[in-house]
């Protein structure tokens, strides 16, 4: 996660600094920890975690201290070295293992600077994040300018532009080999619950299993585990004179976010129902439903999706195709898309 409130002068770059190991003795600490541990916005951080956890701490280009597991962080180190020989990639680490409480400010430091919308496609709940695990890397990397000086890339905004893509595509090529997936691949944000994120890499202690998913481009490591791959999702945007196309792919993306957490469905399809649903009764709902809310303008999509198979603790009829189901977004004057309201 890109930190905001980085203090001025940054002055030290420092290899390892210290081992932290939390191994207090015990089953949890002599198993070790589950290389394989999937969490996500229904799974999280599994029990017992931290007792077993091993990490290290480092310092990064910027000064900060980034704490990491230290197999993964053996793995990163071997990543970075082979990057800078082979490819003149500078590599850094910007953030790994974080507690519920880091969580949390993080969450907080989003919404006040980019709005919720913003926040829930990319910050995981406290509890709910992978970087609780130490086994999710975010990076960034330093590029040498004209007078040959190096600066770091490290803010999301910048790390996305196109220019960097090349450099991007250049480290996700070799992840696999030192047992990382690209976690949070571009399309599959109905299964993961985020926005593509080219940073943030997950380790999984076997280069085998991570070639398996990395060799199937956009797969996720819940389709891995559930040992199938998602189908294809239509999406269709459509025609409108009230939002750009952008505007309406951020929205759709919020609903992909948010489907996510239909624990056990499977999106089939989602699209723009059109500029009609932008009418004052539409608004006038939307405003009494949130509370305090100053919506100007709303956008309704309609998705498509399979309850789940298996029993479980469902509200949907089991196994069964819905189409139709409508998804109400709202946004203020100069504000990002807000899920209001969802269901038929
Ligand atoms: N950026 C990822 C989703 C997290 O906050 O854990
Ligand atoms: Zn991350």
């Amino acid at each position: 996660m890109k930190s905001f409130f980085r203090i001025a002068a940054r002055l030290v770059f420092a290899a390892c600094v210290s081992l932290t190991a939390a191994a207090c003795g015990g089953k949890k600490a002599e198993s070790g920890i589950d290389y394989m541990a999937l969490v996500n916005k229904l799974n999280p951080l599994p029990a017992g975690w931290e007792d077993a956890l091993k990490t290290v701490t480092v310092v990064n280009s910027v000064g900060d201290e980034v704490e990491v597991e230290e197999k993964a962080y053996a793995a990163y180190v071997r990543l970075k070295a082979d990057l800078e020989k082979n490819d003149g990639i500078f590599l850094e680490l910007d953030s790994a293992r974080r507690s519920v409480a880091a969580q949390q400010d993080i969450m907080d430091r989003f919404i006040a600077k980019y709005g919720a919308d913003y926040a829930a496609k990319t910050v995981a709940q406290p509890g709910f994040s992978e970087h609780h695990t130490g086994l999710a890397l975010d990076l960034y990397f330093r590029v040498r300018g004209d007078d040959g000086a190096f600066a770091d890339v490290y803010h999301n905004e910048d790390m996305e532009k196109e220019e960097y893509k090349g450099i991007w595509d250049a480290i996700h090529a070799g992840l696999a080999d030192y047992g990382f997936i690209l976690r949070y691949p571009e399309g599959k944000e109905h299964i993961t619950g985020y926005r593509y994120e080219p940073w943030h890499i997950r380790y999984l202690d076997s280069s085998g299993t991570a070639r398996k998913i990395m060799a199937s481009p956009g797969m996720t490591l819940e389709e891995y585990l559930a040992g199938k791959p998602a189908p294809e999702v239509r999406i269709d945007l459509g025609k409108s004179a009230l939002y750009t196309q952008e505007e309406l792919y951020d929205a759709m993306l919020a609903v992909k976010c948010r489907f996510a957490s239909f624990a056990g469905c499977e999106l089939h399809g989602v699209r723009y129902a059109g500029d009609e649903a932008n009418s004052a009764e539409n608004l006038k709902w939307l405003n009494s439903l949130a509370d305090g809310a100053e919506f100007v303008q709303v956008a309704e999509f309609l998705t498509d999706f399979h309850s789940p198979v298996e029993d479980g603790p469902y509200a949907w009829e089991r196994d069964s195709e819905y189409r139709d189901y409508q998804w109400w977004l709202a946004r203020a004057k100069d504000g990002g898309w807000t899920i209001v309201s969802w269901g038929y």
